[in-house]
């Protein structure tokens, strides 16, 4: 990685973030007060100093009378405050006729500039003005002009000011002080955003080392938990919970495949073996045959297997598109029954059926067929010669039930959990040996239909599988849907 790399890298990871966006707030925070702070201080000075010039306007109306040489200060030159008093506010002040003719003013409002009569028209017009103005030197100056009526009624035109030079100063001192602190400040909270960054990212690195020592073969590692009760705990736990689901499906895939290999060997031993008598110890054309016919019954069990593994894989990967239709599952049941009639009859096991006249329902065909066929031939195989098999169809709301029960050899409940389970068989009961995949199909096929298999059973006694499947009301029916893998079915 070059070195451009490594610091753009850099500059994206967390930490670096977070520190680098707690700085900038805090730098936006910080000019706006800034700003803020010195708008309330120069506004505050401005209206403290206007409020002097009017109080000072009001002592020279006190001061300011017309004598016999036109206007003139009078006070008490041996009093000192009075005398102290006067000559402040002759320092910086203008008098003038009310055509706008300098009467008297001070060097300091020279400097300034008079006042032309014009200027002075118009302030006498408009009553009174407070502006600031610059001298010579370029002190500022706060003005306070306007008109003037002596005791006697006389009229003039009067103009004080007083220096806002300092003002003005402590105004820049503190932008120059609070301007400078600022880049000091934001080092500092960018050392202290730096350091709590790295505390509080300092789990999430040790949990990413966690999760990458996590392999194929260690898939049952678990991040032990920090007991903070923090997002992180969160974060951990949820973590965990992955590995276990993922740990569970690789188990399943793994326990599938050793099922699948262990399922194709059986017959293919027993054809080789059969084939080899043919072959090597067969003597008469009544032992060929008898080998000949053992070693076909074998391939056709392989056949059969290959043809549901199709099935699975197929249903597994969400291929299996089911093709819904308006069904009538009372009319369907009824078929596949009498179908059943003869596997029953061979087997002594009575098979009737409790249906309604129609029921309506959203569905796959094929796959329901399959489902009710799978259902009903359990319950023949698993009864014994004498027993009873019903199928029993009922519409319950918005709910089809369909109820296949009968009177054999029952399961255990022990066994109960796992018989929807692939390759899953009970191993006494099996009379005929079965591959153990036809209820993972049932509950797969339910399940792809929206609705569920549930089973009771007592040994020796019977068994009840009911399907729940949503009635296909026009209303109801639900768009065409892929299926939903066998790897979820509920078991
Ligand atoms: N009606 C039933 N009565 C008693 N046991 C049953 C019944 N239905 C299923 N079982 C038990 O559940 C197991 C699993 O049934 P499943 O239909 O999946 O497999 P199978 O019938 O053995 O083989 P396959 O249907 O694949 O040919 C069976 O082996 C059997 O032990
Ligand atoms: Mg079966």
């Amino acid at each position: 990685m070059t070195a451009l790399g490594k610091a753009l890298g850099f500059t994206r990871g967390l930490r670096f973030r977070l520190a680098f966006s707690y700085v900038f707030f805090f730098a936006i925070l910080l000019v706006f007060l800034g700003i803020v702070f010195r708008q309330t201080l120069s506004s505050t000075f401005q209206t403290q100093m206007s409020n002097t010039l009017e109080e000072e306007w009001g002592a020279a109306k006190g001061y300011l009378r017309t004598g016999t040489e036109g206007p003139n200060w009078f006070y008490d030159s041996k009093d000192p405050d009075e005398t102290f008093t006067v000559e402040r506010l002759r320092r910086v002040y203008m008098l003038a006729d009310t055509q706008g003719h300098p009467l008297q003013y001070s060097v300091i409002y020279s400097s300034i500039g008079l006042d032309s009569p014009s200027q002075i028209q118009a302030i006498l017009q408009s009553g009174k003005e407070t502006r600031v103005r610059t001298d010579a030197q370029g002190i500022p100056y706060m003005i306070r002009s306007g008109l003037m009526v002596d005791e006697r009624g006389n009229r003039y035109y009067l103009a004080i000011g007083r220096a806002i030079d300092y003002n003005d100063k402590v105004l820049r001192d503190f932008t120059w002080n609070y301007f400078a602190l600022v880049p000091i400040v934001l080092l500092a909270s960018g050392l202290l955003g730096w350091f709590l960054a790295g505390k509080a990212l300092g789990p999430v690195n040790s949990v990413a080392e966690a999760a990458q020592r996590i392999t194929h073969s260690s898939l049952d590692m678990q991040i032990p938990l920090r007991h903070a009760g923090d997002e992180l705990d969160r974060l951990i736990e949820a973590f965990n919970h992955m590995m276990t689901r993922l740990n569970r499906s690789f188990e399943q895939i793994r326990q599938f495949s050793t099922d699948v290999s262990h399922e194709l060997r059986t017959p293919l031993t027993v054809a080789r073996g059969q084939l080899e008598v043919a072959l090597f110890t067969a003597q008469t054309v009544e032992q060929h045959r008898e080998a000949m016919a053992e070693a076909l019954e074998g391939i056709d069990r392989l056949s059969n297997i290959v043809r549901a593994l199709l099935l699975l894989s197929q249903s597994e990967s969400g291929q299996l598109t089911l093709q819904k239709g308006r069904l009538d599952l009372a009319g369907l049941v009824r078929d596949l029954v009498d179908q059943h009639q003869i596997p029953a009859e061979a087997q002594g096991v009575r098979l009737s059926a409790e249906l309604p006249a129609t029921c309506a329902i959203y569905a796959d065909r094929i796959q329901i067929e399959r489902m009710v066929s799978n259902l009903l031939g359990n319950a023949i195989k698993y009864t014994p010669a004498g027993g009873q098999v019903t199928a029993r169809l009922t519409l319950e709301g918005e709910q089809v039930k369909l109820a296949v029960e009968d009177t054999g050899v029952g399961i255990a409940p022990d066994h109960l959990p796992h018989i929807f389970d692939r390759f899953y068989r009970v191993p006494s009961a099996d009379p005929d040996k079965g591959l153990g995949l036809g209820l993972s199909f049932v509950a797969w096929i339910a399940k792809a239909h929206g609705g569920s298999v549930d089973v009771e059973s007592q040994l020796r006694k019977g068994t009840r599988f009911i399907v729940t499947l949503p009635a296909g009301r026009a209303a109801t029916v639900a768009p065409e849907t892929p299926a939903v893998p066998l790897t979820e079915q509920v078991h």
